[in-house]
């Protein structure tokens, strides 16, 4: 199934008993009941791994896209707006040198943190529930509570699962902490992001500005946000490359295979 299949005991028992697996066509699982699915024994297989670096390079497509201005830049010229090079036209920001707030640092977020520290050289905050002193040492990354890191990051990129303990972890408060001058990124889920404070913070210039690839109630996208110009938008995409899309394929079809044969499918969740 896919990520917006919304699974849950009722949809399983429509099946009847046969139902043995349920293969996510994502690494994101927020859409299956594991709860249901673990009261009748049906296993549940997602596809982690394949699409870490996608998303990863899609997560610093938005950074630099927000940052450098660029679908703003792209209407102008095409408009015929680009009369005269000029010293203050278009004026973005360098991602070089800043810092980046890492909000979860499972496989994405670290691979996001790994291109930012080698490419970039940014600093790099992280708030995660588990400390990673190892990722730490190799890329001088700096642990901190989830407040502080919204506090001094200059860029923020949310990387955690959709769980009720993250639903709303970026909330009007939460906004008010960050920089004026930061810009948030968020590749993960929409609900993480409170989307109506979100469009009410880059109105009023609570933050600088923002690129989603996810939305709360995808696929509908709060109104508000689409007459601002400093928010980028893309449609779920992140990992939407032909190499990991097909990836993603042949491993949810692996599962399958796998767990219809009586084995162990390989990215079987442990609920
Ligand atoms: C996409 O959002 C995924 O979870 O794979």
């Amino acid at each position: 199934c896919l990520l917006t299949d919304k699974i849950d005991g009722e949809v399983m028992d429509s099946f009847g008993p046969q139902l043995k697996i349920i293969a996510n066509m994502a690494v994101g699982f927020d859409n299956v009941d594991t709860q249901e699915a673990k009261k009748r024994g049906i296993m549940i297989a997602n596809t982690p791994g394949v699409l870490t670096n996608t998303v990863a390079e899609h997560t610093f497509a938005l950074m630099l896209s927000i940052a450098h201005r660029i679908p703003e830049a792209d209407k102008f010229t095409r408009a015929g707006k680009y009369e005269n090079w000029a010293p203050m036209l278009m004026l973005g920001n360098d991602l070089s040198g800043k810092t980046l707030g890492v909000v979860g640092l499972g496989r994405i977020g670290s691979r996001v943190a790994h291109h930012a520290a080698r490419g970039f050289e940014m600093k790099v905050l992280y708030y995660d529930i588990n400390r990673n002193e190892e990722f730490e040492k190799e890329f001088g990354a700096v642990y901190m509570p989830l407040d502080d890191v919204l506090k001094q990051s200059d860029f923020i990129s949310i990387h955690v699962p959709l769980l009720d303990s993250t639903r709303h972890l970026i909330n009007p408060e939460k906004l008010k902490l960050m920089k004026p001058t930061a810009y948030l990124v968020n590749t993960s889920r929409g609900p993480i992001v409170d989307e109506a404070a979100l469009a009410d913070a880059l109105k009023n210039n609570v933050i600088r500005g923002a690129a989603l690839d996810v939305f709360e109630f995808e696929p509908k996208i709060t109104p508000e946000l689409l007459t601002l110009d400093n928010v980028i938008l893309t449609p779920h995409i992140a990992s939407a490359t032909e190499e990991t899309r097909s990836n993603m394929s042949a491993l949810a079809a692996n599962n399958i295979i796998e767990g219809l044969e009586g084995r162990t499918p390989p990215n079987l969740l442990k609920n």
